[in-house]
């Protein structure tokens, strides 16, 4: 990479090969957005050509109208023995498993078959809860194959997590496994699976042998993946779907328990996957790429299994922990399997830092061309590390903005032109027009914060609805300008050359880890303690997580403390999951509210930071210095504040 100032581009040689590396793609694109979209639709096979390109009825809007698709017979445009996927499993001394594009395009025909004999028709909902092995990338295919509905529920998430998701859809069919490793331990999923089905539609659920653990097995719903599919015949049509009908629902996490059904459309989201994969990661056909995202989130959908299987280059997928068992194991991964593109999140960047570069100097990463970042703000100091460690300083960084929402990548500067600059993701992919307003509409001033927003045509991969919720759609994305304009949720700021920085959510969502949590789920959860009057979760910024909660509780129980906070730990668990476990719980009398009852949690969140600043709290001592307190007049008992200022500082 060649610096000049504070800017990183391409070198000669990267730009000469990249597929774009000419900035002129913007302005042709920005002349006509939909027809530039369409011409870019065309590489895409289709049964039957689309008639209109893009129809807007605010907030409602299409694209590539009358089109009919099938994403997997985009896939399998490039049948032949080339490694579709290559599988590392968590245990060291286990076999790898590499499919090719036939193994890949025979298991997934045998899979819809067996789908189709259960009953599954086009358009209904099937639950994939699986960990990350190759069936995972087989189940979804096979939906999309036949033109079910899938809903992926990532394997680490409560039972409870499950059962919502799966009563929302009324999928009658879900895909699991009897457990995989997680660090060295087997965790029972089949356990979870059986008591997250309770309630809910599921009428069959097939069984993926990944761990050989001991599981409870019911006759009547329960079926082994290898005896279905072996039965079945290694052809299946694939059904030609309507460019907007719905491919799959993911769920989000949302301001209360219940999550949002995230709907995304069949023909938008496979011409944005492709291209958005071709171009911002440069895909070539001798690329092996890592995106080390679990198949359960956006990231893993779109840059884990789709977009590079359009592509028709190899993807990489491992069931472990990146630092299991040794710190170096993604850095093994990366040399054993000559990956050329490797996608991951700033935590896990921050993590290999902590760890010492020492962990990773017999490494030289010669097969890596070029890097990416998603899912939370990377700053400064971790994406020189990652140029320089990593990237070896030869590979350009493309920090990819997008939400589940979105479905594909939306802000990143293409790495064939750059210009890259740490913790800013770069330019709007040619073809989407975004702007960054202030509270009233307008256009806010060069450096100067402001609310992220996508204007029309917005992006043909973006979201089609929430299930089954049309008004919480128009309400949290199409409401505060008006409804032509998308509202991102998230706070940026543009640089003199147009550059975007994300600053950070404006909502209740944190990102743990990269995660997406919302501290209205958390406080649903943890109000589940009988003995809890009330509680107010903050998210607060984390040295490597990027941010973590904290819990106030107020409780009128008379046992220990110790005790309390391990069940609110326990209900965290089980409504939501492990990756939604606090940094913090502080019991208290009182949480600082407004007269009318609105609980301050800005207030909540300057007391700990002022804390950790003041060096009270070392393990905090990373969070910038808190801010003042502001006006605490109007608050109905101010009294809470010096307690609860007090209770931290003890
Ligand atoms: O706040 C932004 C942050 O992640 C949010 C979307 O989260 P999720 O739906 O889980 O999707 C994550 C993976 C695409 C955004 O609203 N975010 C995502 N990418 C970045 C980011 N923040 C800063 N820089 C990014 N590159």
């Amino acid at each position: 990479m060649l610096k000049k100032g504070e800017l990183y581009y391409p070198d000669k040689d990267f730009q000469k090969k990249a597929w774009i590396n000419n900035k002129k793609i913007y302005q042709q694109a920005e002349k006509d957005p939909v027809k530039f979209w369409e011409k870019l639709a065309g590489e895409l096979f289709w049964f039957k050509k689309w008639q209109k390109g893009f129809l807007h009825n605010p907030p409602y809007f299409q694209w590539f109208v009358g089109g009919k698709i099938n994403i997997t017979e985009n896939i399998f445009r490039h049948l032949s023995d080339k490694p579709a996927l290559i599988w590392e499993p968590e245990p060291v001394n286990e076999e790898p498993k590499i499919l090719t594009y036939q193994e890949l395009f025979k298991s997934v025909n045998q899979l819809a078959n067996a789908l189709k004999i259960l009953g599954v028709k086009k358009g209904d909902g099937v639950g994939i809860y699986l960990p990350m092995i190759p069936e995972a990338v087989i189940s979804m295919l096979a939906c999309c194959r036949i033109g079910a509905v899938h809903t992926v529920v990532f394997s680490a998430f409560s039972p409870s997590a499950l059962r919502v998701r799966l009563q929302d859809t009324k999928a009658k069919v879900l895909i699991t496994a009897d457990g995989y490793f997680r660090r060295g331990q087997v965790i029972n999923l089949k356990q979870n699976a059986d008591e997250g089905i309770k309630e809910t539609n599921i009428e069959k659920v097939i069984v993926v042998k990944r761990t050989g653990n001991e599981i409870t097995w019911d006759n009547q719903k329960d079926l082994w993946w290898e005896e279905l599919l072996q039965k079945q015949s290694q052809e299946c049509q694939a059904e030609q779907m309507d460019s907007e009908d719905a491919m799959f629902i993911l769920y989000t996490s949302g301001s209360t328990g219940q999550p949002k059904g995230i709907v995304h459309a069949c023909g938008g989201y496979a011409v944005q996957a492709y291209w958005t994969g071709k171009w911002i990661f440069d895909f070539h056909q001798d690329d092996i790429f890592w995106c080390t995202s679990d198949q359960g989130w956006i990231t893993g959908h779109t840059y884990t299994i789709y977009s590079p299987l359009l592509n028709g280059i190899t993807t990489l997928m491992f069931e472990g922990a990146p630092d299991f068992p040794t710190p170096d194991r993604w850095a093994q991964i990366i040399e054993k399997r000559k990956v050329s593109i490797f996608y991951t999140a700033p935590t896990a960047i921050r993590m290999f830092e902590k760890y010492g570069a020492h962990h990773i100097e017999k490494y030289k990463f010669e097969s890596l061309r070029l890097l990416g970042s998603v899912g939370e703000p990377i700053d400064t100091a971790a994406w020189l590390w990652y140029s320089k460690n990593i990237g070896k300083e030869k590979c350009p960084i493309v920090d990819t903005w997008w939400q589940t929402e979105t479905g594909a990548i939306l802000l990143s500067s293409l790495p064939g032109i750059g210009p890259f600059k740490p913790a800013f993701t770069g330019l709007p992919f040619p073809g989407i027009k975004v702007d960054i307003l202030d509270k009233q509409g307008k256009a806010v001033s060069e450096g100067e914060e402001g609310r992220l927003v996508i204007l029309p045509p917005f992006c043909p991969s973006l979201l089609r609805g929430v299930y089954k919720n049309p008004e919480k759609y128009l309400k949290t994305y199409w409401s505060q300008y008006g409804n032509k304009v998308y509202f991102t949720s998230d706070s940026a700021l543009k640089d003199k050359n147009g550059l975007i920085r994300i600053v950070g959510r404006l909502d209740d969502v944190i990102k743990i880890a990269g995660h997406r949590v919302t501290t209205g789920e958390m406080e649903a959860a943890v109000n589940l303690h009988p003995e809890i009057t009330e509680c107010a979760v903050i998210g607060i910024p984390d040295e490597i997580k990027g941010e973590v909660p904290v819990i106030f509780i107020v409780t009128w129980s008379k046992k220990p403390l110790d005790k309390i906070k391990e069940e609110v730990v326990g209900w965290i668990k089980k409504e939501i999951g492990p990756i939604a476990l606090p940094k913090e719980i502080y019991s208290v009398n009182d949480l600082p509210k407004t007269r009318s009852g609105k609980i301050m949690r800005r207030i909540l969140r300057k007391l700990v930071t002022q804390a950790a600043a003041k060096g009270e709290k070392e393990d905090l001592s990373s969070l910038p210095s808190g801010e003042d307190l502001g006006d605490l007049s109007t608050l109905a008992n101010p009294q809470s504040v010096d307690d609860i200022k007090n209770m931290i500082n003890q």
